[in-house]
């Protein structure tokens, strides 16, 4: 049986206290690059910025119209860094790379000559596998506060 699609809809202000319950789970801090809990205000006053700025773009990914994700993608010319945290109920079921598929088709309409990247803390095997299958290619590391990054790269449109 084909499983439903994934959708992404523009994120809003209502949907700021849903963001901050998937940002905020402990494996999502866990694999951030900065790891510690957020305050919801802290979150509220990021939130409506990231919001109000042309160049950053936040999607709620859906499956049967239920929210199940979010995706965003901050643009910086024509280099975007993208990146995506699920339910956890919503896990390991090809959504993650659906919604990160459309994010990349979205993106690459904008800039199809762009290149946009993700930055993967070393160990996330979920994270490094969705983005594998969605085309992505290893294209460099950092190291930030002792933690190592990887920073995988996609240059077209993916086409699954
Ligand atoms: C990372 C994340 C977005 C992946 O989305 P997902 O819907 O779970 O992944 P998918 O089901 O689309 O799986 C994509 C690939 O990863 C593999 N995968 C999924 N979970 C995995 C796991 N825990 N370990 C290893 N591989 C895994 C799948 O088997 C699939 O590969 P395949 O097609 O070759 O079988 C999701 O797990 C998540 O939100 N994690 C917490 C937040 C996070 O780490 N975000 C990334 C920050 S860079």
């Amino acid at each position: 049986m084909s499983q439903p699609d994934v959708q992404l809809r523009r994120a809003a202000w209502a949907d700021a206290e849903r963001v901050w319950s998937w940002n905020n789970a402990p494996e999502v801090r866990r694999w951030s690059m900065n790891p510690r809990p957020i305050a919801l205000p802290e979150h509220e006053r990021w939130y409506r910025a990231r919001l109000e700025d042309p160049r950053y773009h936040i999607w709620i990914a859906q499956v049967l119209g239920r929210d199940v994700g979010v995706v965003r993608v901050e643009e910086s010319d024509a280099v975007g860094t993208v990146s995506i945290a699920l339910e956890r109920g919503a896990r390991g079921q090809g959504l993650g790379r659906r919604a990160l598929g459309h994010a990349c088709r979205a993106f690459f309409e904008r800039h199809p000559a762009g290149a946009l990247d993700a930055w993967i803390a070393n160990g996330n095997e979920a994270s490094v596998r969705c983005f594998e299958r969605c085309g992505f290619a290893p294209h460099g590391a950092d190291v930030r506060e002792g933690r190592t990054f990887m920073q995988y790269r996609i240059r077209k449109e993916p086409t699954g």
